[in-house]
Parts: C-alpha cells; sequence; structure tokens
C-alpha cells in the first residue's frame, strides 16, 4: 500500500468499502473507491462538487455506483452476450502499491494507480487475460486526469477486441441550461432508435428531452457550459474519438432504482469513448486512453472552442 501523506489518503468509504482520497494544498480534492476502480467525487477549492453522484447511488457490490465516473469496459453498451457496459465498473479493483511516478506531470502529486486483472471466474465471461491500469490524478491545478492502460496478457495467441468509455456524470444546475459544443455538425449513433446514424444540426447542443447519442469522430476538446453556474468544463480526450452525450430525463429517470425523479436535472453525461470501430490488441500490446476535465469561468471558454489548440498537459 502507498505510504499515506496529505496528498493520498486511503481510508473507508460508504458501506466500508474501501476508497482513496487525493487532496491538493489548495483545496481541490477527488474520491476514487475500489469496487469499479471509480472516481466518485471530484471538488474544486471552495469544496463544490464538481460531478454528479444519485442520492439513491447503491455503493453495494455488485451493482454499480450511480454516478462519478464508472469505467466501461470490455464493452460499451450491451452489444455482445457480456453484461451492460462491461463488468470494470463492478468489480473490486486492486491499488499499485508501487506505481511509476507521473512522468509526464512531475508536479503532480495526488494520484493513485488501481489495476484490474482477470479472475478465474470472469474468463468464464470473457475468456481473455487482460490488466487494465487506471491511473487517477489530481493535478495541483485541481484539473482531473485519467489514464487508462490496457494489456493484453493471453498465453494462448488470441488477439482480444473491446469497446471502452468514461461514463463521466457531471454536475449541473439545470439541465435546460446547459449546452454542450464541440459536437455540433457531427454523425452520431442514436442508441434511442436503434444506433441508426444521424448528423446534429444547429449550434451547439441543448437539452429539453431525453437524449442518448454516441457522437463520432469527435474533436478531442468538448466544452460543457453550465449557464446558470457561470461556468464550464472542458473535457480534453485522447485515444478515445467518440463522445456519449446522455441524459435519461423524466420517464427513465423513474423507472431507475438507484436515480431520484428529479435529478435528471442536476446531471449530464459527457463520456470520452471509443465505440465505433473496437481496438484489438495481440498478445503484449498495449492500448491507452485519456481523459483530462477540467473547470473555469463560462466566459473564458465560451465562444473560444478551438479544437487544433488543445494540448495535453500530462
Ligand atoms: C449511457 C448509455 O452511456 O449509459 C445509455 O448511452 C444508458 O443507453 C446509460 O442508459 C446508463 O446505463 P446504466 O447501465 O448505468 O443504467
Amino acid at each position: 500500500m502507498a505510504s499515506e501523506n496529505v496528498y493520498v489518503e486511503h481510508c473507508k468509504g460508504i458501506h466500508g468499502l474501501d476508497k482513496v482520497i487525493l487532496r491538493e494544498i489548495r483545496g481541490y480534492s477527488a474520491e476514487v473507491y475500489l469496487f469499479g476502480g471509480q472516481v466518485t467525487s471530484w471538488k474544486n477549492d471552495k469544496r463544490e462538487e464538481l460531478l454528479f453522484l444519485s442520492n439513491k447511488a447503491i455503493f453495494q457490490p455488485p451493482k454499480a455506483i450511480r454516478g462519478g465516473i464508472p469505467i466501461c469496459f470490455p464493452q460499451f453498451g450491451n452489444i455482445d452476450s457480456l453484461e451492460k457496459h462491461g463488468f470494470a465498473r463492478n468489480r473490486l479493483w486492486s491499488v499499485d502499491p508501487d506505481p511509476p511516478p507521473c512522468s509526464t506531470h512531475s508536479s503532480t502529486r495526488a494520484f493513485v494507480d488501481l489495476i484490474l486483472r482477470h479472475s478465474e471466474e470472469e474468463l468464464k465471461i470473457w475468456p481473455h487475460r487482460f490488466e487494465l491500469r487506471l491511473r487517477v490524478a489530481l493535478t495541483p491545478a485541481g484539473d482531473l486526469l485519467l489514464t487508462s492502460r490496457i494489456r493484453n496478457t493471453n498465453t494462448d495467441g488470441k488477439s482480444f477486441t473491446f469497446t471502452f468509455a468514461y461514463h463521466t456524470y457531471f454536475f449541473v444546475t439545470d439541465i435546460s441550461e446547459v449546452r454542450v459544443e464541440g459536437l455540433e455538425t457531427l454523425d452520431y449513433l442514436d442508441n434511442l432508435h436503434n444506433r441508426e446514424r444521424f448528423t446534429e444540426q444547429g449550434d451547439a447542443i441543448t437539452f429539453e428531452s431525453e437524449v442518448d447519442k454516441i457522437f463520432l469522430s469527435t474533436p478531442t476538446k468538448i466544452a460543457i457550459l453550465d449557464h446558470e453556474r457561470k461556468r464550464t468544463f472542458v473535457l480534453r480526450k485522447d485515444g478515445l474519438p467518440d463522445a456519449v452525450v446522455w441524459n435519461p430525463w423524466d420517464k427513465k429517470a423513474k423507472a431507475m432504482a438507484d436515480f431520484g425523479d428529479e435529478e435528471y436535472k442536476q446531471m449530464l453525461c459527457v463520456e470520452a469513448a471509443c465505440v465505433e470501430n473496437p481496438i484489438t490488441l495481440k498478445p503484449g500490446e498495449e492500448w491507452k486512453g485519456r481523459q483530462e476535465i477540467s473547470v473555469v469561468p463560462s466566459s473564458y471558454c465560451s465562444g473560444h472552442l478551438d479544437p487544433r489548440r488543445v494540448t495535453f498537459t500530462g
């Protein structure tokens, strides 16, 4: 177990589940549960929560936690015979006691590496040996970075194929006052219409009913503008060409046992994903997918979205 310090604390969360708290000196923090390898909280320097976590979330394995950032692997959705969104989000991950340093982000001290490997039980469902390493890092500026490395460790010479998503639930003040920039005019597969392909029309995306779309070949930068709070989430991604936008709206909200009837007003999922073209890895090969989220005052970002200027800081 990594030594305890002011930046990384290992402790117990709800129902005694193991969790890791990351802290930065200006007051930023993030929490990660080993169950699901799931970020459940990300706070700014005013200790305001930036991610949505349902009041009805069930912290009881094997039910995945409703909110935060679930990891969808080895599949996004329920195309295959596998469980919906794969099994990574409802398995117990372990902590790497001796993670490699943050080479590209040397000033970042608040980070943890979680690992998920196939188990004998899993091999019956998905007959592949793998290692999934998730690094969750909180930068001194309060940005939240997630890096996943998936390695094929099969010993039978077989390749495997998967899809993936960071299923991020952003906390918003009022969904009807939210707009998403960076996805306009793109093609998407509509989950509400059997994944039929359409083209997004108009300016930015706004919300007045249920939305469940997989945007294809998206730019590496997407902005989620919360008008009421005058703040913008900026999502940067790498290795994840698609972006899923989901809000269940009122009817679906009522049908979900672990989600409040009115909670759809306070959340929006924008998910950095790789869905349309699944990844295939040969034994020994590794894939890497990153997402970086930050929050800025809205005036800074609105109208200035230029995907070509995206640079990853780590
Ligand atoms: C989204 C999907 O990513 O996740 C939706 O596009 C789905 O179709 C939603 O309803 C929630 O899934 P779950 O399994 O967590 O209820």
